[in-house]
């Protein structure tokens, strides 16, 4: 339910534009994490490039924005309205205990006027910030390093070729943070040493280490590592990761290079020289190659987060260690035997994950993971399904016209005793990879 505003407990949080459908998990998940309690200001609307929320403090605010990677920037509210006339209004009335501490002669300010879906020139603007003047500032103007950054933002909707004369919505407010964007260009794949065909994207690796709640000390697994995209940024919010990989030539740097001209791979290419590229080598425990069908681990609670993008079986094969054929492998030739590979459907991999997530997650553990779909198939009625695991939210990213992705966040809420509890995962998941080809063909076609 919506809320008044609140003077020093309302603020408008500006996204960047980008993943969209992922705010509000993001939001939900980073407030989980910390213990943050929020309520909306006004509810929110996809079409908004912005949230109004209130919280209890600027504190939790500053706490939201130490990990948001897509909130851009974050503003204690002081008014906001349909029209500047009426925003100067409630400027006015604003109690004098509250606008005080900025007011006086030795704190230095500035004021911006940003806009959304139109640009403003700049004599527009400066006419904004003079009619501003009854703020009676008395500190000095610096516009580097201010002791305070204030913020009008005119909202003219989203279609820059329509803009209406006037905004939709205005608002007014004091900055209070930027959020983690950076991070992703510091983390971004162009300069990484070690790169795969599948390299998760840095800016979704870090909503998904978001969205699995790692926090610095996580145990945190990758049972789909290839190159440890999601491990990088989970150690990044400070996660002790782990990853196996089936792939014995990917996790030893081996496999063929995915940099377009680049004929061989370097001799040190690999997810410990990522850790270190970032500085970040404190937080890797190991990778170990493996097939997550056939679970390496003590069967105990290990883990606080398991972030994963499985197979789908388009880029790179499914496959699990198995054979078709009735056969056993004479004792003098083990050793050297190197093991068969039968197909492992998604279906498989994603009832796999879950039943492996309620067993060696730990209690309130998150497990993040990426299930792709055929628009037609998705039913959100119909997410994969495990007793133990609470489904937290999922988010879409579209893959082609006719596919998506969709990543899914669940919670550990009780114990698997004796691995008892199954998973059970819809059959849409079954026909992705069939769908997908044949789709692809009837394009070629065309
Ligand atoms: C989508 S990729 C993961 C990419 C990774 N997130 C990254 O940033 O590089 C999926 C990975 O699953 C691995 N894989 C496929 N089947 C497997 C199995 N049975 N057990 C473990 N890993 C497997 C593949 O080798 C591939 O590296």
């Amino acid at each position: 339910m919506a809320k008044y505003m609140n003077p020093g407990k309302s603020f408008l949080l500006w996204y960047a534009h980008d993943l969209i459908n992922f705010r509000l998990q993001e939001l939900h998940a980073i407030s989980a994490c910390f213990n943050i309690k929020y309520e909306w200001l006004e509810e929110p609307s996809i079409s908004h490039p912005y949230l109004l929320v209130n919280f209890a403090s600027s504190a939790d605010v500053m706490k939201v924005m130490s990990r948001t990677v897509l909130i851009r920037s974050a503003y204690e509210l002081w008014a906001k309205s349909n029209s500047i006339s009426c925003l100067y209004k409630k400027m006015k009335a604003l109690p004098k205990s509250f606008t005080e501490p900025y007011s006086r002669s030795n704190v230095s300010f500035r004021i911006l006027v940003e806009s959304f879906g139109k640009k403003l020139n700049k004599d527009y603007k400066v006419q904004r910030i003079d009619e501003l003047a009854f703020l009676a500032f008395e500190g000095p103007i610096k516009l580097k390093d201010p002791d305070h950054s204030f913020l009008l933002m005119e909202y003219y909707g989203t279609n820059r070729n329509f803009a209406p004369e006037d905004p939709y919505h205005l608002f007014f407010g004091r900055w209070i943070a930027d959020g983690q964007r950076t991070v992703s260009q510091k983390i971004n794949l162009k300069t990484r040493k070690f790169i795969g065909n599948t390299s998760m994207d840095p800016l979704l690796s870090l909503v998904m280490a978001n969205m699995a709640c790692v926090k610095p000390g996580s145990i945190v697994l990758d049972p789909f590592v290839g190159s440890g995209g999601l491990l990088v940024a989970a150690a990044h919010f400070g996660g002790c990761c782990f990853g196996t990989d089936i792939d014995y030539l990917m996790l030893h740097g081996r496999a063929k290079p995915s940099r377009l001209n680049q004929k061989r791979r370097a001799p040190d290419e690999s997810i410990l020289s990522n850790m270190k590229q970032y500085g970040l080598e404190s937080q890797y425990l190991d990778v170990i190659v493996s097939d997550f069908a056939l679970p390496l681990w003590r069967v105990t609670s290990l883990f606080d987060a398991i972030i994963t993008d499985p197979p789908y079986g388009i880029r790179e094969p499914t496959e699990r260690i198995g054979t078709e054929k009735d056969y056993k492998i004479p004792d003098h030739l083990a050793n050297s035997h190197i093991p068969s590979k039968v197909s492992y459907s998604l279906q498989d991999i994603i009832e796999d994950l879950l039943d492996f997530s309620s067993v060696y997650l730990r209690l309130n553990g998150r497990l993040v993971y990426w299930m792709p779909s055929f628009n037609e198939d998705f039913d959100k009625t119909k997410l994969p399904y495990h007793p133990c695991l609470e489904l937290k939210g999922f988010c879409k990213q579209a893959l082609t016209g006719h596919s998506s992705r969709y990543l899914i966040t669940m919670q550990k809420i009780k114990e698997n005793m004796n691995e008892s509890e199954k998973a059970h995962v819809p059959d849409a998941a079954l026909s992705f990879r069939k769908k997908y080809f044949e789709a692809h063909k009837k394009r070629l076609q065309q």
